[in-house]
């Protein structure tokens, strides 16, 4: 077997890649006046150094009907010299760098804005929140501040940008219709569903260049009991419409926060994404990259050897340790320490057995503090 397939240089979503491992989104916790930190720099510097091939930012925000609060970076015209010093410092290391552009949506953890809005008046499970639908003329709005952002990004450095179609933010929720009862272009059947989706890529090719990289991370289920989200033919009819329109890579990720299965599933679950990535790749000209649960070298490259994926992403395995992949290239071992215990989706943005004593302190009184705010917030929805 070749083992070297991931560590080959090549083109993944119209990007050069120094090998096809790649970090996926990671929200960090960590901006400040919706700058990245000083932790951000420090993070990302340690995946470049790491040899991790492209770095997915977590998501960032940018949208007026959108939390625009700390800890969220901003994609903003003022926020391009600070952006420009992170992408510069992963170039620096010949790794790539995507931004991840969101709009959270129902799925707001920090509730900046007084109005809460959504494709639909529905609650959402996840915050007990029942949100304002967004008017016709606010998802055109939209479509254009999608653009925006990604011209702020290419200005700022970044290699690309990816929209963050999954996981019940808020273009998941157009494309569901558990979420999505709207009566206008952005509602109806699939392709009204998936309308905002296909004007969004579209526009973000007309406003920062047909060769400006434009990447999507897609469920491909939502896993919602009885299969009332997004399905598998949903998602591979969708994915070979934005391959046609000319978006450049597809990542395959399911589940959302209330569904059966979740996006980080626990330690038995590997590689679940596989067979409908498998099958998305037999399909689209776009690049496949396959996410969720993949926690070995040899597995990751026989993915690749075997089907026509074409890179593999990782979160949770470089949370607990950046360097994963360049240990993976020295050959120094084979399998992740990652157990996917989840306990990662703290505001340290830090594996828990890698805290220090005092992030110990710090983390105890933290899930005490997110505790009662839950609470109230849930309390205030009734
Ligand atoms: C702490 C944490 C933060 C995450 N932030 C994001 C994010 O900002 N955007 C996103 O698309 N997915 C996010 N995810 C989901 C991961 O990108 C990934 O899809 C999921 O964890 C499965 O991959 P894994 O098994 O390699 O962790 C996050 C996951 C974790 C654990």
């Amino acid at each position: 077997m070749d083992r070297n397939k991931i560590f080959e240089q090549g083109v993944v979503g119209g990007i050069k890649v120094k090998n096809k491992m790649i970090r996926s989104a990671t929200f960090e916790y960590a901006a400040i006046d919706g700058k990245p930190s000083a932790k951000i720099y420090e993070r990302y510097e340690a995946l470049a150094k790491g040899e991790v091939g492209l770095i997915i930012t977590g998501f960032v925000s940018f949208s007026k009907t959108d939390q625009l609060a700390d800890p969220i970076v901003l994609m903003q015209k003022d926020s391009i010299p600070s952006l420009q010093r992170v992408v510069d410092k992963v170039h620096g290391y010949g790794t790539k760098i995507v931004a991840q552009l969101n709009h959270a949506g129902s799925q707001a953890s920090v509730t900046s804005q007084e109005t809460i809005y959504a494709p639909s008046a529905v609650k959402d499970p996840a915050t007990g929140i029942v949100p304002t639908p967004l008017s016709t003329e606010q998802v055109k709005e939209l479509v254009k501040e999608f653009a925006a952002a990604a011209v702020i990004a290419k200005e700022a450095g970044f290699d690309g940008v990816q929209m963050h179609g999954a996981h019940g933010y808020l273009l998941n929720k157009f494309l569901s219709p558990m979420y999505n009862n709207r009566t206008d272009e952005y509602g109806g059947d699939f392709s009204g569903r998936s309308r905002i989706v296909m004007e969004i890529a579209q526009e973000i090719k007309r406003k920062a260049g047909k060769d400006y990289p434009v990447w999507i991370k897609l469920n491909n289920s939502d896993y919602h009991r009885e299969n009332l989200g997004v399905t598998e033919e949903e998602f591979l009819a969708l994915s070979e419409e934005l391959s046609r329109i000319g978006v450049d890579a597809i990542e395959v990720s399911g589940g959302t926060i209330t569904g059966t299965y979740g996006p980080s599933r626990s330690k038995q679950h590997t590689a679940y994404h596989l067979e409908a990535a498998k099958r998305l790749a037999e399909k689209v000209e776009a690049s496949v990259i396959l996410v969720g649960g993949i926690r070995d070298v040899e597995m990751a490259n026989s993915i690749l050897l075997d089907t026509k994926i074409a890179a593999i992403s990782l979160c949770r395995a470089l949370i607990c340790e950046p360097d994963l992949i360049k240990k993976w290239r020295d050959g120094e071992k084979t399998t992740a320490d990652c157990i996917s215990c989840n306990r990662c989706f703290n505001p340290l943005g830090k594996c828990v057995f890698k805290f220090t004593k005092e992030e110990k302190i710090q983390y105890k009184a933290m899930r005490a503090e997110a505790k009662e705010q839950k609470k109230k917030q849930l309390n205030s929805a009734k």
